[in-house]
């Protein structure tokens, strides 16, 4: 638990990036911290600076129904984003902010170890995936790197503002289950 206190300590102090000056609250993550499967995020949006949770506000909402479908909760995954502080008014993290932030993300995952990320979104899975990538058409591919799991699906956000791309998320959720189960991922 030490290395988790140090890293949460270094975030809460951090300054790397223009981000630090606006927030209310960084946003370090939430979950189990041996989980084997992680969820990550873009960055967080208005509830999530105001409370210091990720995924509070309606798109947390909507992603707790989504990873109840498959059986995972907020205490069977670890929950992190790209940035851990609020990009103001939610617009997407720059790379610098990025490039600023990343650094402690690498060191959660490090010390979480986890089987399975899931990428959530086109930004986090241009971080995770692979940069450039295009959701519309990678959503739900898999790739196996580092002994690692990775996939991106459609971000709860997009979900809200385009219901249509529901079906293709749920056939997204079951492969992830079908993944928990293939390498015996504890949930
Ligand atoms: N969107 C994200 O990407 N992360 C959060 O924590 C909240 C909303």
């Amino acid at each position: 638990m030490e290395r988790w206190d140090a890293l949460e300590a270094k975030c809460r102090d951090c300054q790397a990036c223009p981000l630090s000056q606006r927030r209310t609250n960084m946003v370090f993550g939430v979950g189990r911290k041996d989980a084997d499967i992680m969820l990550i995020g873009e960055g967080p949006g208005m509830q999530e600076d105001l409370q210091g949770e990720p995924f509070v506000g309606p798109a947390g909402k909507l992603l707790d129904d989504m990873l109840s479908i498959i059986d995972l909760n907020r205490s069977n995954v670890y929950i992190a984003n790209i940035v851990k502080c609020r990009p103001p008014n939610n617009r997407d993290p720059m790379e610098e902010e990025q490039d600023a932030c990343i650094g402690y993300l690498k060191e959660q995952i490090q010390l979480v170890q986890p089987k399975i990320i899931v990428a959530l979104g086109r930004i986090a899975g241009a971080r995770i995936q692979h940069p450039g990538i295009r959701i519309t058409r990678e959503h739900g591919m898999w790739a196996c790197r580092n002994g690692i799991w990775h996939t991106t699906i459609y971000h709860p956000s997009a979900l809200l503002r385009k219901p249509e791309l529901r079906p293709e998320t749920f056939d997204d959720l079951l492969s992830i289950r079908e993944k928990i189960r293939e390498v015996g991922a504890r949930i």
